[in-house]
C-alpha cells in the first residue's frame, strides 16, 4: 500500500482536469473550497446495529468539539466487530474553537437533514465530508494514523493563466515557500497541532501566502510524506497547489486566505486614512486616461472624428436623464458607453455622467480614444468598438500603501477580513443581469468595511469573474495596505472598499454638478 502510494503522482491526475472545473470550483463561497464529500457506495441499512453505532459516534464527535479540541479521534465499539465505528473531526489550525465547535456540529447535521446533497453519506460504511474549514470522518474500518490519499477536495494545481499572477519565476518563490511552510507543520511530534503559514514578497506588492497542514494523529515522518505528495515540483510552472486529502492539506494564494490568528480580532478601531490622501476638489472624480493623446494634432485635424465625438457625447448625455444605469451607442465609427452604480440612483447617475461628459470632452478633446472614472460612473469612448471581453488597460489605483515587511495584528485582521469581503462581492456579482455585488463585513464593535464588486454590462458573466478575479488576485497589495479605503479600476470592471457606505459610493454628488450639465456640454462645443 506506501509503495502504491509513493509512486502515486496526485499532481499529474489533477492536471488533466481541465480550467473549467478549477473556476467553478475556486468561485464557491469563501472558505469552502476544500468542502466535498467521499462516501462509500458500500451501504448499510437504516436502523441496523452499525447505524446507530454511527450516529452515537456523530454525536460523540460534535459534543467533544466543543471542548477547545482542534481534532478528536473516537470508537464506538460495536457488539461485533463489523458493527465498529470509527471517527474523527479535525479543524483547520486557524479557526477559533468556537467556530470550530459550530463547523462540526453543522457537518455532522448536514448528512441526514441534507441528504441531496451528500448522496449516499447518510448510509455509508465510510465517509469523509470536508466542510469548508473542517472535517470529519467515520469507517467501518480502522483509520487513525493512517495516511490516505482519499479522498482530495480543492481545485488542484490546475491554473488559468488570465488569473494566476503574472509573477514570471512564481515557481521558485513557490516552492521555497512551500517547502518551508510544509518543514514547520511538520516538525511538531505526534498528537501535537500541525499547522504552519507562510508569507513572501515576490515582486512590487505582491505577496504568496502558503497555508499547510496534517492532522494531529500523524508522526512528523508521515506528514511530511503526506504533503509531499502536495508540494509543487520545483520546476512547475505557475501553478498555485490547493490541496486537502484527508490527512494534510496545502494551499498558496496571492491573497491572505487564512485567519491570521484563532484569537479574536483585536477590537480597535482600524485608522482612518490620513485626510490629506482624499481628494482635494471634486470628491466624486477619480481620474482619466487619454491614452492616445500623443495623436492630438492628427486628431484635432479630423473634424469629422470631431462631429461624430459631439453628436456621442450628446446621446451619452441625453440617455443619462433615462432610467438606464449603462448605456452603450456608436456614431458612424465613434463608440461609447457610460456606467453607473447599480445602486445608485437615476438622479445621481444622470449628474454623475453629465459632470463625467463635460471633463472627458474638455481634457480629451484631442483623443481617439478616452475613459473617465468617478466614484458613482465611468464613461469611455473608443474610435474602435469596445471588445466583449476583459479589457485591464488603462488601469487607475487609489491606495495607501506602506512597503513594510511585519504587518501587525490589526492589520492583518483588516487584509484578511477585506480579502473574504471582496471575494464574497465578487461571487454576489453571479446571474447574467447583475454584473455588481455587494459585500459588508464586520470588523470591531465600532466599524464595518464596505465593499463592492462590478463590471461593465457589455462583457459576459465568465469574462467579469475573470476580470475582477485578475483585480483580486493581481491589483491589491495585499502586504501592505496602510489605510482602509482603496479602489481599482480597469475598463471592464472594478472593486471599490472603504469604511464608510460613502466610499463605495457618494450622496453629495447631488449638490456638486449643476441640473443643467447637458447645456454645459454643448456650450463646450460652442
Ligand atoms: C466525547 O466523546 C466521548 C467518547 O469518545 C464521550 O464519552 C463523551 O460523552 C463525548 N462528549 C464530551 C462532552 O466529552
Ligand atoms: C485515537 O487514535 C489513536 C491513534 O492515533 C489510537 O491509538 C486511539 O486508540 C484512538 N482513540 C480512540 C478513542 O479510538
Ligand atoms: C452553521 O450553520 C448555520 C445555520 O445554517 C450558519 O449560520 C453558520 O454560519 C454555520 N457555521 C459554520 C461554521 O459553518
Ligand atoms: C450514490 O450511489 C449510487 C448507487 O447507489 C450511485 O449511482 C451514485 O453515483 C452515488 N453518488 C455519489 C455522489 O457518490
Ligand atoms: C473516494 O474514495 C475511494 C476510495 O476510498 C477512491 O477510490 C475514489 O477515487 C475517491 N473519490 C474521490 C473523488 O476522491
Ligand atoms: C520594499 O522594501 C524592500 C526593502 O525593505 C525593497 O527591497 C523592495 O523593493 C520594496 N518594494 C517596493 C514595492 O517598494
Ligand atoms: C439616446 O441615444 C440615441 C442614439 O443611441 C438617440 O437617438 C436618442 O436621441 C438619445 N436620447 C434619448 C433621450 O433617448
Ligand atoms: C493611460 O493608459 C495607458 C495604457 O492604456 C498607459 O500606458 C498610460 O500611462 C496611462 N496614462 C496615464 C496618465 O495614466
Ligand atoms: C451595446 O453593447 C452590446 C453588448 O452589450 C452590443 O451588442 C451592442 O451592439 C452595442 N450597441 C451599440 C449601439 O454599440
Ligand atoms: C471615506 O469615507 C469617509 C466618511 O465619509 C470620508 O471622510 C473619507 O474622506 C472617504 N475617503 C475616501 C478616500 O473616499
Amino acid at each position: 500500500m506506501v509503495d502504491y502510494m509513493a509512486s502515486f503522482n496526485l499532481v499529474h491526475i489533477f492536471t488533466l482536469l481541465s480550467f473549467i472545473i478549477n473556476f467553478v470550483l475556486t468561485q464557491a463561497q469563501w472558505g469552502n473550497l476544500f468542502s466535498g464529500q467521499n462516501c462509500s457506495e458500500s451501504l448499510t441499512t437504516p436502523n441496523s446495529a452499525f447505524q446507530s453505532n454511527v450516529k452515537i459516534l456523530l454525536s460523540h464527535l460534535s459534543s467533544n468539539a466543543t471542548a477547545n479540541k482542534q481534532f478528536y479521534n473516537t470508537t464506538v465499539t460495536g457488539t461485533t466487530h463489523s458493527n465498529t465505528v470509527y471517527g474523527m473531526f479535525f479543524c483547520s489550525g486557524d479557526v477559533p474553537p468556537e467556530l470550530c465547535s459550530e463547523c462540526v456540529a453543522n457537518a455532522t447535521n448536514a448528512i441526514f437533514s441534507d441528504p441531496d446533497a451528500y448522496p449516499n453519506c447518510s448510509l455509508t460504511t465510510d465517509a469523509v465530508i470536508g466542510y469548508g474549514n473542517c472535517m470529519f470522518r467515520f469507517s467501518n474500518r480502522y483509520f487513525f494514523s493512517k495516511i490516505d490519499l482519499y479522498p482530495y477536495f480543492g481545485s488542484g494545481n490546475i491554473c488559468d493563466p488570465k488569473s494566476e499572477p503574472t509573477q514570471k519565476d512564481l515557481n521558485s518563490f513557490l516552492f521555497k515557500t512551500c517547502k518551508e511552510a510544509v518543514d514547520e507543520a511538520a516538525e511538531s511530534p505526534i498528537g501535537v497541532k500541525k499547522y504552519a503559514t507562510r508569507e513572501e514578497r515576490m515582486s512590487g506588492f505582491q505577496t504568496l501566502y502558503c497555508q499547510a497542514e496534517c492532522t494531529p494523529d500523524l508522526s512528523p515522518h508521515d506528514c511530511r510524506k503526506c504533503l509531499n505528495y502536495l508540494m509543487p515540483a520545483a520546476q512547475d510552472n505557475s501553478c498555485l497547489p490547493r490541496f486537502r486529502l484527508s490527512s494534510c492539506s496545502l494551499r498558496c494564494e496571492v491573497y491572505p486566505f487564512y485567519r491570521p490568528s484563532t484569537a479574536p480580532a483585536p477590537p480597535e478601531p482600524v485608522l482612518l486614512p490620513d485626510s490629506s490622501n482624499t481628494d482635494s476638489q471634486n470628491p466624486l472624480y477619480l481620474s482619466h486616461n487619454c491614452s492616445s493623446s500623443s495623436n492630438k494634432a492628427m486628431i484635432t485635424a479630423d473634424s469629422a472624428f470631431l462631429s461624430n465625438l459631439e453628436t456621442l457625447f450628446s446621446y451619452l448625455s441625453s440617455n443619462s436623464t433615462t432610467k438606464t444605469r449603462f448605456y452603450n451607442t456608436t456614431v458612424d465609427t465613434v463608440s461609447g458607453l457610460f456606467m453607473c452604480r447599480g445602486d445608485l440612483s437615476p438622479d445621481l447617475c444622470r449628474l454623475c455622467v453629465l459632470d463625467a461628459t463635460k471633463l472627458i470632452a474638455s481634457e480629451c478633446r484631442s483623443s481617439k480614444e478616452a475613459v473617465i472614472w468617478y466614484n458613482n460612473c465611468f464613461l469611455r469612448y473608443s474610435d474602435h468598438p469596445f471588445p466583449s471581453t476583459l479589457e485591464t488597460s488603462p488601469t487607475y489605483h487609489r491606495f495607501n500603501v506602506e512597503n513594510t515587511s511585519s504587518p501587525n495584528l490589526q492589520q492583518r485582521f483588516f487584509t484578511w477580513t477585506l480579502a473574504k469581503a471582496l471575494y464574497e462581492a465578487q461571487i454576489d456579482t453571479g446571474g447574467p443581469f447583475k454584473n455588481y455585488g455587494t459585500k459588508e463585513a464586520k470588523l470591531n464593535d465600532q466599524q464595518s468595511l464596505y465593499t463592492l464588486a462590478r463590471c461593465t454590462p457589455n462583457i459576459d458573466g465568465f469574462s467579469c469573474q475573470v476580470c475582477l478575479d485578475r483585480i483580486f488576485k493581481n491589483e491589491i497589495p495585499w502586504c501592505c495596505l496602510a489605510s482602509p479605503v482603496g479602489k481599482v479600476f480597469y475598463p471592464s470592471c472594478y472593486m471599490m472598499f472603504g469604511l464608510s457606505p460613502a466610499n463605495t459610493t457618494d450622496h453629495k454628488i447631488q449638490a456638486k454638478v449643476p441640473a443643467t450639465g447637458n447645456l454645459l456640454i454643448q456650450s463646450i462645443f460652442a
